[in-house]
This record gives structure tokens, C-alpha cells and sequence, in this order.
């Protein structure tokens, strides 16, 4: 079986999900990241949207939200458990304040934000002070009675205590109400069930020393456990409850959520010191940005912020739609990990003559960005993780700058996806080159590759005619550069300065002068140029022409998918992989860095001219202009100079005698075959 098909990817994701959420719900020992769950989920409900028709009534989709298990008694809420709309950024977040604004116009409004814990819900009840009931948010209309295991939460206070006086109340609390109040009738206290950090790596130390399985992650062990049938067990596992909520008969006791939070405080409860009031979008979004940089040091998993509106008489006004209350929304910080297919193994190689391995796969957003390549680095590391063409691989963000590949989500690997022979991979992509790996060096390079010698070639490269053309910067320049170590990569032409040539036993005062002025005046290339330049293998002038044309700034050369390359006329396959690679090798993602850094910036000029969309192939000898130069004028008028017959063919220019087999092509494509005399008419009638 190969999973080309959707139905055969639908039903490996469905069993898949299946295991993983039995191993959370049943076995309360999950073996994947949240996020690599969700991610996969994601793609199931992607492809059932595609396929509805392949929609069964046991997929994991198909299942409602915080659905009932059995074993414990069910309990309405007195008030609807309602959940949050997510929002991603500040625009996101521009949308939700405008509509509220629209909602209650005229209305100026107070925020109220928090750290969104990453735990479980619960209610708890309490009865004149008593804690009498703990309620899970199930559907969110009926939840469970977990009373029992909530009672062995250490920080849960079985009787609410009095008011602290004015004297005892913690630092920062401007309680201006009384709260003894909340000790008489019906109180109800929302938040959030969660397991500390610190007891849950103690917890899974104990379990080692024991052992015994270790635990995946906070979260789905705090809900496993507070599911369990067996108190004393739960009473084992460390869990903690802070409150966000404070919920009476009547209303207009709880004014606003920040005095809502004063009172859970004054009443003996934990409620997070880090929540506070803003008055401004602008204060918000600096708490936001705030948190997702200190957030990792919070003593609770947290994937986000609540932002509400403060006054509870507006957050009452503004409703719901469907479970979500419109007065609040989750700021979720972006995913850090993701799933994705790998299409291709590609090899880059550097300038030292080192082969990088990157992979290519379907683009994913991770942590915010789109990702569709990342180096493998080198065979031993292909080997460890032992990735394979047709992979569904997790890809994290590593300082959530580069991504890499983490693991391979090896139950849906395809039957016939067959391990990477890296040797053969080096001699398919680069058949002239011969490799070979250096005794105790992980990587393999180019046999004999003398790395002053590549990187002499490619300065000459980029200097040459055809690429930059900077006068003067000819092979005995470049190999006296190199060789003093004035210049270590093709970017460092850009810091000569007069002095160091000066150094030099070729240079004297004007033609150090020279070189310099030369190399200054290329710092705007025309981007084609620049492209070309590079190096990239496979890519030569009218490949960086075309690319040039597409993409129009090297940023975005740098960022297409093997589909774009691939899209743009005349790249295929082999092209889009070497531009791929060389664009994923850290290397040259450091130097293109590099060159912007020192200001080089290339510049596309769109493309004009009476030749613009006509293609042309020239065959034999033309007697007036050699083929470069032909080449030159027909692409200086905006034409596209092509070395083979092929169906876009505007015009066959027959120098001489055309051979059969080429006027038979042309023929049938129905191209026009013009000879030397027309064609030099279409040039020079401009
Ligand atoms: S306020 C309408 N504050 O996130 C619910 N919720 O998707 C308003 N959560 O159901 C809840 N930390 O279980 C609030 N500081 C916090 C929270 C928090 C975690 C959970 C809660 C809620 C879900 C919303």
C-alpha cells in the first residue's frame, strides 16, 4: 500500500488518533505532543472536508468535544461551562475589540487578561462556604462529579475562608467590596486543574526510580487523573487548582473579573498574580508579547492568554455565539511543532565542497511560519532518525528559528518507502562528482575538493561577465584574495577596503582604487544577475532570468515551494530540487544574510520591450552576432532566449541549414521559422 490515495491516509490518520487517544484517555500514559495530535487531527479534518463522501461515524471527528465517560455522575451546571474563539495576532485581536466596539458603541472598555493554563476545567461548588460539589466541564452544559478526586487537591480549600482585613491582603489587591458575602449561599469557583512543572518532573523522577512508564505531559496526565475512579490514586499525583471565575446567584455581586479575581484571593483560593486590567489594545498587546518570551519560566504549562472584557454587566450584554462567549477570546501563541509528508531528499552542496541533505516537504505552519524544507545535516543523521520519501515526520522550530526534523510518526509510514542509501543519493543528484568522508568527519564532501579551491571558482563565478561582471576581478585577483584570506565567502568581496589590497603584492594605489570602485558599483545588481551569480547548480542565465521574473526579490526566491519553482516555464523537477537544497543550506541562508547585512541588494527591473512573452531557438551559425550576442539583444528587448524547440517556442532561427528532425518539431508545434535577415529585422526595429 502507498498512501497516494485519500482514503488510505484517512484511514491510517482515524486508527492512528484512535491509539493516541487511547493511550491518553485509557492508559493515561499519551506517547505523543499535543501538538503533533492536533496537527494530524488537522489533517484528517482537512481531507474529510475534501472527501466528505469518506466521512464514517467513528471517526475521531465525528466525536462531540468533552464527551461523557462513564463512571461518574452527571451534573448540570448552573451556568453553561462555556470555551473560547482563538485569535493569533494582533490583527486578529483589532477584529475582536472592533466588534465589540460595533456591539456597544460608544462604550469605552476594560481588558482583563491572563495566562491561559493549560490544564482542565472545573467547577467547584461551594454551599455557605462548604465545598460541597467539583463539576468537569463536559459538554458544557453537563459535567462530571469528580467531587471526590477534586478533594484530594491540596489547594483546594474545603471551606472558603472570611475576608481577609484590608492589612492581610496580599500585595497588589485594591478589594474594595466585602466578600464575606461569598461565605453565605451559592458560590461557584471556575478554573483551572493543572499539574506544576516542578511536581510533575518529581512525579515521573519517582516513577523511574520505580520503574515504571513515564508520563508524556502535564496536561493529559491531569486530566487522566482527575478521571480516575480511585481517589487514593489521584491523591498520589500532585494536581493544583487555580481560579479564574466566580460565578453567584446574583450578578451584580461580581461588578468586574478583575474584582472577581480579588475575591478568589480574599476567599483562600489561588488565582493567577499575573492577570491584570488594561485599558488600551496597545497595553494588551504589550502583555501578549510579553508572555511569549517569559512564558517557558511560568510554573504551569500555558499555551496562550484569556483577554476579557472587564465590566461583567458588558461581558453579560455582549452574549454568545454557539459555546463561545463574545466578551473573551484565547490568544494562542503559535504551535511550535507540526506534521507534514517528506516529498524529496535533496543534497546541497557548500562551499567547502560539504553535501547537506535536506528534506522537502509539504508546506506547514510551524510556530507561525510556513515551513517546507529543513536540513537533515549530515547521512548519520538521516540514519538516526531513519527518515524515508513518504515520511509523515514532526518538524519543531529549534530556538524557534530553524526548523528541523524531530522524529518520525513511523505507523504511518507507507509499505513501500524504502530507507535512504545516502552514498546512491549523492550519485544519482551529483553523477560527475565523486564523494567521500573523511575518516572521524561526519559529513561527506567532495572528493578532493580543495575548499579554497571551490570557493576561489565561485568568486570568479560570480565575478564573471555573465554573472556581475565587476572589472578587474579576474582569477589572479580572486586567487591573490583568497589566498591572503581576505575574502572566505562571496559576500566578503564587499568589505575590501583600499588598505588591505594595498597589502598585497599585486595592488598598487590605482588599481586597488580600481577594484574597489568596480565591486562598489555592483552592490545594485540587476537580480538575474545576482540569482545567477550564486551558483546555484542547474541554474543558468535564462533560469535566473525566468526565476527573476517570477519571483522579483531574492526573499522570496528564497521562501518559494518546489510547486512554485516548479510552476515557472521551463524548471522541472531536477531544477526546483538543486534551488530548494542550495536556499536550505545554513550556509547560504547565513550568507544571503550576509549580503543584505553589507547592503548588497539586488534589483528587479520589470520586464519591458517590443520581445516580451516571445520565445526564441536558434539553430546553426549566424554570420552577423555570435549567439551570445544574439542571446543578449533578443533578452535586452525583453525575450526569452531558449536552447531547445519546445512548445512556447515563439520563433526557430535558422542559421543555415535546419536539420529535419528540428523542422518536423517545429512544424508541429506550428512555430514560425524565420531566418538571419528576419531576425535581425525584429532586433533592430526597436
Ligand atoms: S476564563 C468562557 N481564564 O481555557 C470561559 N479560562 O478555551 C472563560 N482556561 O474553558 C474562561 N486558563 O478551561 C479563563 N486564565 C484563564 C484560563 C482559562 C485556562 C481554560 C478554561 C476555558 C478554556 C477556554
Amino acid at each position: 500500500m502507498t498512501q497516494n490515495q485519500p482514503n488510505e491516509r484517512i484511514t491510517e490518520l482515524r486508527r492512528l488518533l484512535a491509539s493516541y487517544s487511547y493511550q491518553y484517555h485509557v492508559l493515561d500514559s499519551p506517547t505523543i505532543d499535543d501538538s503533533v495530535y492536533d496537527s494530524l487531527f488537522g489533517e484528517l479534518k482537512k481531507l474529510e472536508a475534501q472527501y466528505p463522501e469518506l466521512i464514517t461515524p467513528d471517526s475521531p471527528t465525528q466525536r462531540v468535544g468533552g464527551e461523557l465517560l462513564g463512571g461518574f455522575k452527571k451534573v448540570a451546571h448552573s451556568m453553561r461551562m462555556l470555551s473560547l474563539n482563538d485569535v493569533f495576532d494582533q490583527a486578529e485581536v483589532e477584529a475582536w475589540v472592533k466588534r465589540i466596539d460595533k456591539l456597544l458603541p460608544g462604550r469605552m472598555h476594560e481588558f482583563f487578561a491572563d495566562i491561559k493554563m493549560d490544564g482542565l476545567a472545573c467547577a467547584l461548588i461551594y454551599q455557605d462556604g462548604l465545598l460541597t460539589q467539583a463539576i468537569t466541564r463536559g459538554d458544557s452544559f453537563v459535567g462530571e462529579d469528580v467531587t471526590a478526586n477534586v478533594r484530594t487537591i491540596k489547594n483546594v480549600p474545603l471551606r472558603l475562608i472570611a475576608a481577609r482585613k484590608p492589612t492581610q491582603r496580599l500585595q497588589g489587591d485594591t478589594l474594595q467590596n466585602d466578600t464575606s458575602k461569598f461565605l453565605v449561599g451559592r458560590t461557584e469557583i471556575r478554573g483551572e486543574i493543572v499539574m506544576l512543572k516542578k511536581d510533575f518532573v518529581a512525579l515521573n523522577e519517582r516513577r523511574k526510580e520505580a520503574g515504571l512508564p513515564l508520563f508524556a505531559n502535564p496536561r493529559n496526565l491531569a486530566a487522566g487523573t482527575i478521571r480516575q475512579l480511585n481517589p487514593k490514586l489521584v491523591a498520589e499525583r500532585p494536581l493544583s487548582f487555580r481560579a479564574y471565575d466566580l460565578l453567584r446567584d446574583n450578578p451584580r455581586d461580581v461588578p468586574t473579573n478583575s474584582f472577581a479575581y480579588e475575591a478568589i484571593r480574599a476567599l483562600g483560593l489561588a488565582a493567577n498574580l499575573q492577570a491584570s486590567i488594561f485599558t488600551s489594545l496597545n497595553g494588551v498587546m504589550q502583555f501578549v508579547h510579553e508572555w511569549d518570551t517569559k512564558r517557558n519560566s511560568l510554573p504551569f504549562n500555558t499555551d496562550g492568554l484569556v483577554i476579557k472584557v472587564n465590566d461583567r454587566a458588558q461581558y453579560v450584554r455582549l452574549g454568545t455565539v454557539g459555546k463561545q462567549p463574545r466578551a473573551a477570546v484565547a490568544y494562542k501563541y503559535a504551535a511550535e511543532k507540526a506534521t507534514t509528508v517528506v516529498k524529496d531528499i535533496v543534497v546541497s552542496i557548500g562551499r567547502t565542497g560539504a553535501a547537506t541533505p535536506v528534506a522537502v516537504f509539504n508546506p506547514v505552519v510551524v510556530a507561525g511560519t510556513t515551513v517546507q524544507h529543513a536540513s537533515l545535516h549530515n547521512a548519520d543523521e538521516i540514519a538516526r532518525l531513519d527518515v524515508r520519501i513518504g515520511d509523515t515526520v514532526v518538524i519543531f522550530k529549534a530556538g524557534d528559528i530553524i526548523p528541523q526534523v524531530e522524529s518520525v510518526v513511523l505507523e504511518l509510514r507507507p509499505v513501500d518507502a524504502k530507507p535512504v542509501d545516502y552514498k546512491r543519493l549523492l550519485a544519482e543528484q551529483y553523477p560527475e562528482l565523486e564523494f567521500d568522508r573523511p575518516i572521524g568527519d561526519v559529513v561527506y564532501r567532495v572528493k578532493g575538493a580543495d575548499s579554497d579551491l571551490m570557493l576561489k571558482r565561485s568568486v570568479q563565478y560570480y565575478a564573471s561577465k555573465g554573472a556581475l561582471d565587476i572589472d578587474t576581478l579576474g582569477e589572479k585577483n580572486v586567487v591573490a584574495l583568497v589566498d591572503a584570506g581576505l575574502v572566505k565567502d562571496l559576500a566578503d568581496i564587499y568589505t575590501l577596503a583600499v588598505d588591505d589590497l594595498l597589502q598585497l603584492d599585486r595592488f598598487a594605489d590605482v588599481s586597488a582604487n580600481k577594484l574597489i570602485d568596480a565591486i562598489a558599483v555592483k552592490k545594485t545588481p540587476p537580480l538575474e544577475k545576482f540569482i545567477l551569480g550564486l551558483g546555484i547548480r542547474h541554474v543558468g542565465t535564462q533560469t535566473a532570468i525566468d526565476l527573476a521574473n517570477t519571483f522579483e526579490t531574492i526573499e522570496r526566491l528564497q521562501q518559494a515551494s518546489m510547486e512554485q519553482l516548479e510552476a515557472v516555464d521551463g524548471i522541472g523537477k531536477v531544477v526546483a530540487e538543486s534551488i530548494v537544497a542550495w536556499f536550505a543550506d545554513p550556509d547560504n541562508e547565513a550568507l544571503i544574510d550576509k549580503f543584505s547585512s553589507l547592503g548588497v541588494v539586488p534589483f528587479y527591473q520589470k520586464k519591458t520591450g517590443k520581445l516580451v512573452g516571445q520565445n526564441f531557438v536558434i539553430t546553426g551559425s549566424l554570420d552577423s552576432m555570435t549567439r551570445d550576442e544574439a542571446a543578449d539583444r533578443i533578452r535586452s528587448l525583453g525575450g526569452t532566449f531558449q536552447t531547445a524547440v519546445a512548445k512556447d517556442t515563439t520563433y526557430l532561427v535558422a542559421g543555415g541549414k535546419v536539420g529535419a528532425s528540428k523542422l518536423k518539431k517545429a512544424e508541429s508545434y506550428d512555430i514560425t521559422i524565420i531566418n538571419e535577415q528576419e531576425l535581425t529585422k525584429l532586433i533592430e526595429d526597436s
